[in-house]
């Protein structure tokens, strides 16, 4: 599926909103909002993410402009990482590795980290497929679980 990154605009959050309180979703990325379904501190929390100097983020469109997520860079300098959240309805078809290789492109300062729950399969291929590579382990209390879940660490050098 063709993809496309562009600024996010007010009315996307409210597409965000709803596909980041996809049960499914919220189960996989584990390490979510205490709350998800907490529409004031979802727009609060979005509000400092957009004011973010430190942060890229972009909203992922498919080839006729709808929303289709988003992905971001966040954090200092020597520290960089990624995230990223697909809508269910458009999982499986390569939306997720297309946009995280463009958001790349976009943030080319290396080298840049991720994390993913140890279960999470689907963000864990996506990385693989974008030259990240296995560099720790962790271990993290996931509100989507209410318990600590193991985590994967990853990096890409270049
Ligand atoms: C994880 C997520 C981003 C994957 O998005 P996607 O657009 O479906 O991913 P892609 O289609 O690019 O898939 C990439 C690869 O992962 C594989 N994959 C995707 N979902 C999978 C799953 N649940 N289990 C196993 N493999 C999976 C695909 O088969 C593909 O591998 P292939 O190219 O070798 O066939 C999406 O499911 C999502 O947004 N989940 C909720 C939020 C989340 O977990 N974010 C990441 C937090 S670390």
């Amino acid at each position: 599926m063709e993809v496309a990154l562009r600024e996010v605009r007010d009315a996307d959050l409210r597409v965000f909103f709803a596909q980041m309180n996809e049960p499914e979703g919220v189960r996989m990325a584990a390490f979510t909002a205490e709350d998800p379904s907490d529409s004031a501190d979802f727009h609060a929390r979005w509000t400092r993410i957009r004011q973010n100097p430190e942060v890229v983020v972009r909203t992922v469109t498919d080839g006729r402009g709808e929303i289709v997520g988003h992905a971001s860079v966040f954090g200092p300098p020597e520290e960089r990482e990624v995230t990223y959240w697909i809508g269910r309805q458009y999982w499986g078809r390569g939306v997720a590795s297309a946009a995280l290789r463009e958001l790349l492109r976009l943030a080319p300062e290396r080298p840049v980290f991720a994390r993913a729950a140890a279960d999470n399969l689907g963000s864990i291929r996506v990385l693989e497929k974008c030259g990240f590579v296995v560099s720790g382990h962790d271990r993290g209390f996931a509100n989507a679980r209410g318990e600590e879940v193991d985590e994967v660490l990853f990096t890409l050098r270049r």
